[in-house]
Order: structure tokens, then sequence, then C-alpha cells
């Protein structure tokens, strides 16, 4: 084959915990990821030249290097450079439907499809973690868009234990399309202002990270108890981004107060704000009810639901 289109789809976190510094700079985190039902596409194409090319219409989107869509090729191509020479470059285009910046990982998804794609183009037979591998020099959140479905991850966030899948849990999604958080910038405010407490030593933290497998919301999950785990959506970026944006603030009270929501949550390092609710019609009618009182044509509404895969080919 000479082409093949991917779906790359969105992730939700239902839990993050910040619980340490790790001296390469990052954060140690305890998360639980989630796939849902709102994906990209990527089309990829062999085009027998050496360039890598990215086509995007989305303006908040970039086409050059500096997209992680580009850096996945050129990875691949360092990594394989006999397939390289073997197969040539690629056109790689993306149909954008994530929100951008929106703490969604739509851009790690989208180098998570790169990988998977280049890997059957270029005919590598690379195993799940071997792409898995490669994605963690991305980005932290690209080796679970690989594989998606629900996950603990630990680490930076590249560790990754898969629980079972929780599909068809109904899900809202609301994010200003003007509005950008810069991930840097949350973790950084975060250490600032919390720093402190973080749990100082390597023992501790591994302790930490390896309790976490036990508690009550990776429980909540295994027992497919939607109103346990709604109640225990948690994501401590939360302490510095509401504060800052009070636009994402009013809309997660909004949320909160809507008949009919579970339990709701900014994702990742936001401003998404998602909610959890009882049906995909109860979902229709908290959509409705939050498109009522903010008549703003800037914020963005989904409604949306879990789903047990992460990238697949597109039918
Ligand atoms: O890994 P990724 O490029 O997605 O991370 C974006 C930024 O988020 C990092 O540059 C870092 O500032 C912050 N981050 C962190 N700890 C993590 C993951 C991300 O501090 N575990």
């Amino acid at each position: 084959m000479r082409s093949y289109s991917l779906i790359a789809p969105a992730k939700i976190n239902l839990y993050l915990e910040i619980i340490g510094s790790r001296p390469d700079g990052y954060h140690e985190l305890a998360m639980i990821l989630q796939s849902i039902d709102l994906s990209d596409q990527i089309d990829i194409h062999a085009s027998s030249t050496e360039n890598i090319r990215v086509y995007c219409d989305h303006p908040q989107v970039p086409i050059d290097q500096s997209n992680l869509v580009y850096k996945a090729a050129a990875l691949m191509a360092r990594e394989f450079p006999k397939a390289f020479s073997n197969f040539g470059g690629v056109d790689i285009t993306i149909k954008k439907h994530i929100p951008v910046a929106a703490g969604l990982a739509g851009g790690s998804s989208n180098a998570a499809a790169v990988l998977v794609g280049m890997d059957l183009l270029w005919n590598l037979g690379l195993t799940q973690s071997e792409l898995e591998e490669l994605g963690a020099s991305l980005g932290s959140d690209v080796p679970f868009c690989i594989g998606g479905g629900t996950a603990i991850a630990t680490g930076r966030g590249e560790q990754l234990s898969p629980l079972q899948s929780l599909d068809n849990l109904h899900i809202v999604l609301a994010k200003y399309r003007s509005l950008e958080v810069s991930t840097p910038w949350a973790y950084k405010t975060y250490r600032q202002q919390f720093g402190v407490n973080y749990i100082q030593d390597s023992e501790g933290l591994a302790a930490r990270a390896s309790a976490f497998h036990s508690e009550d919301m990776v429980k909540a999950i295994l027992n497919k108890n939607t109103e346990n785990i709604a109640q225990k959506l948690h994501n401590d970026l939360e302490k510095v981004v509401l504060p800052a944006y009070p636009q994402v603030w009013q809309l997660r009270e909004l949320f909160a107060s809507q008949p009919g929501v579970l339990g709701t949550m900014m994702s990742g390092s936001g401003p998404s704000v998602f909610a959890i609710v009882e049906s995909q019609n109860q979902g229709q009618i908290v959509k409705e009810r939050i498109r009522e009182a903010i008549p703003d044509e800037d914020l963005e509404l989904f409604v949306t639901h879990t789903i047990k895969h992460g990238i697949k080919i597109a039918q």
C-alpha cells in the first residue's frame, strides 16, 4: 500500500496528580487517561521524494517542522534510514476535529498516528511497545495515544498499565476556541506554587505511584461504577489554570450545577472541561443548557463517549 488513513482519537484525563519532580525537569505523575470518540484523521502517502510534507487547513496548526507530526515522521526517517531510502518521504494530511491546545492530546495523537502509519507503510512490523518507546521521545502522551482505551499512566506519563476499557461512558466536552493554555506554563506555575509539597525522595515517589494502582478511582473503573468514577475525578492542574482563566472556572461551575451531570473536570492542562453524564440523551440536554447559558460562538461543545481504542485504520 502506498497510503493509509488513520483515526487519531483525543484523550481526557479522568485523574491527574502531580507527585514530584524528576531529574529531567519533568514531573512525576499519577494519571488515568481515557480515549474519547472525538478524532482527527491522518492521511499518510508515500511521496517518492525525499521530503516530509505536512498539510492542514486549520489556522492554529503549524505545517512546518514544529508540528509534532513532522517530528514523528523525521524520527522514523532517522531510526529507519534503509526504509526511508527504499520508500522515500511522506505527505501527511491532518483533518482536524479535535480542539487545538486544549488538554486533549490532539497533537500527540496525530504524532502517534504517524508512527503507526509509517510502520505500516514501510512494512516495519514494529510491536506496540516499540512504537510506544519511539513515541515517548516525542511527548509524554504519545505512547498512550498509540493503544488508547483506558490506562494508568505514571512516570512522565509514558509508563502505561492498561485497564479494562471503559466504553460508552457519556461525556459532554467544552472548549473556548480562542483560549489556549501552555502546558509548560501550567506545570511551571504549579511547581512555583505547590512544589514545597512534592515528594522529594525516589523511594517515596515510587511508593506513591505504586499505591495509586489500588486506589478508589482505579477500583471504580474496574467495577465500571460510573457514579464513583464521576465523584473521583481529579486534576491538580486545575489549581493553577482555573484561577488564571476565570472563563474556564465559570464553565466548570456551570457544568457542575446542571441536573444529570455526575461529575466535571478540566482535562490535562486545559482549558477544555468535560462532564460525565448518565446517557447520550442527557448529554444533549446538558449541551443545550450550556449553549443557552453561554450563547458565545467561541465556545465549542461536543457530546461524545469513551472508546476502547487508540490509533486505528479508517474504514
Ligand atoms: O511531554 P510533553 O512535550 O507533552 O510535555 C509538555 C510540557 O509539559 C513539558 O515541556 C513540561 O514543561 C510539562 N510536563 C511536565 N511533566 C510531565 C509532562 C509534561 O512537567 N510529566
